[in-house]
């Protein structure tokens, strides 16, 4: 299946998710990667403000600043590419491009992502077997993860039945290298 059939068929199973749903997926993933040693350990994590379907975030990025991670979240750039900004407490984030909550502290930056331990990005799919990504069609991420060291563990967060084979892939596409589901948390690669 192409890209777009694909992000279609995805974003529609999600349109069908009741926000009890939702939330009891957001709570076991919090829970599965706040159990991670390398997650407790990451002292600046990059993450995303979820919106609408995606995999909510909103209590990961609480608790990962309550336990005295810094925490950096995305400022949608006019060309989509990614900036940074500092999380600090739920009355710090306001509207952004398309609605998206941004952080208001000072921008740091396309590249403050090489500096993450630990970077948690959105995902419409992942390949099993390859860990190629599936966005929604920015290519934002693409751009940002391009910027990931090679040791610093990436994280997927998807709904279950997200975690698929044969994911469309373009050599701009970038990989992770986790993949976690309210069922299982996955090494990629
Ligand atoms: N490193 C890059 N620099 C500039 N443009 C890029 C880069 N990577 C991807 N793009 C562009 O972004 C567009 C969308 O890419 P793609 O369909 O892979 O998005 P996606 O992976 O679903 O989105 P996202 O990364 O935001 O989640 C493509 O036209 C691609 O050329
Ligand atoms: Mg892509």
């Amino acid at each position: 299946m192409d890209k777009l059939n694909l992000r279609r068929e995805l974003m529609s199973s999600r349109a069908s998710l009741s926000p009890e749903q939702l939330r009891t997926n957001a709570s076991k993933v919090r829970e599965t990667l706040l159990d991670q040693p390398w997650v407790q350990m990451a002292g600046l994590v990059a993450c995303y403000w979820s919106m609408g379907t995606e995999p909510e975030t909103h209590g990961l990025v609480f608790a990962l600043w309550k336990h005295g991670a810094t925490v950096i979240l995305p400022v949608l750039k006019e060309d989509n590419d990614l900036d940074w900004a500092v999380y600090d407490g739920p009355d710090t984030l306001a509207p952004g491009r398309y609605g998206v909550m941004e952080p208001v502290d000072t921008r740091r930056g396309v590249d403050a992502i090489r500096t993450a331990a630990l970077v948690i990005v959105p995902a419409l799919a992942v390949d099993r077997l390859t860990g190629v990504r599936l966005g929604r069609g920015g290519g934002s991420y693409d751009r940002a993860l391009a910027r990931v060291g090679p040791n610093v563990p990436t994280v997927a967060l998807l709904h279950p039945g997200e975690l698929v084979e044969g994911v469309p892939a373009e050599p701009h596409d970038q990989r992770v290298r986790w993949a976690i589901t309210p069922r299982e948390l996955t090494r990629l690669m």
